[in-house]
């Protein structure tokens, strides 16, 4: 883990308390409607596999397991702090919780059918090596849907931009005691490459039929791709018996 991967994660442990209520919060209410999107999309088949990557406080975990009860679900996360509060929540007993950075997924090839993940991607310190384990993870045909923010662009820049300056830092002194955390997510929210750039870096890691779509005055995103399918055998042998 680099020094930037241990900074995000001490954030993380330490605003897990109050993380729901911050996010609810900024969004609106928003973000529990875009996991409830990022479920949908994913289209877990009944019994089928989903991995929920930085799983945090468990909302899309959560949301997945609503649609599908009978799809075997893993939420990881590398804060244990943001685990504990998701096992927390009703509906929690039915999820596997683990510990695990998305730099190195200790699970098998093509062990799923699906990959989720909100608000990873800004905070990890190499992207393409994150989407290439869950390209390996993912079984061929399996979707991967993700949640992230955006930079703002054009006329709402400068706008967005202050907003989120004051705004941020003064909730997480308010409801979180924490300026300091609530200012890193501020700068990696404003500093993050925009969605285009992010399903460029889909495609490279192998994804095909790369889309998004922007929310929320296009300072958030749900962008998806699929694993190619499996390459068909050429059939130039003779039939097994
Ligand atoms: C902003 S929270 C998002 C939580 C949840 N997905 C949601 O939409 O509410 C980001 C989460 O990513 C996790 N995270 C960041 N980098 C990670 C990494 N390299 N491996 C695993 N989890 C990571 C953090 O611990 C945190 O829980």
């Amino acid at each position: 883990m680099t020094d930037r991967d241990s900074q995000v994660q001490g954030i993380f442990n330490r605003i897990n308390a109050s993380y729901d209520r911050i996010n609810g919060l900024m969004t609106l209410g928003g973000h529990a409607r875009w996991c409830r999107e990022v479920a949908r999309l994913a289209q877990v088949p009944p019994g089928g596999r989903l991995l929920d990557i930085a799983t945090g406080t468990g909302v899309i975990a959560l949301a997945a397991r609503r649609r599908e009860p009978r799809a075997e679900i893993v939420g990881v996360d590398f804060s244990e702090n943001m685990l504990a509060e998701a096992r927390t929540k009703p509906g929690a007993d039915g999820i596997t919780w683990e510990f695990a950075d998305a730099h190195e997924l200790r699970y098998a090839d093509e062990s799923f059918d699906a990959v989720t993940h909100g608000y990873l991607l800004r905070n990890v310190s190499d992207v393409p090596r994150v989407l290439s384990e869950q390209l390996r993870v993912l079984k061929p045909g399996g979707r991967v849907v993700v949640l992230e923010t955006a930079p703002p662009r054009g006329l709402l820049k400068l706008a967005v931009s202050a907003g989120m300056s004051v705004v941020l830092p003064l909730l997480g002194q308010l409801v979180a005691k924490d300026r300091d955390a609530y200012g890193y997510l501020k700068s990696s929210t404003l500093g993050f490459i925009p969605p285009a750039e992010v399903a460029r870096l889909m495609r490279e890691a192998g994804f095909q039929d790369v889309g998004y779509e922007s929310k929320y005055l296009g300072t958030n995103v749900i962008l998806w791709g699929t694993k190619p399918p499996a390459a068909r055998d050429s059939g130039t042998g003779t039939a097994a018996a």
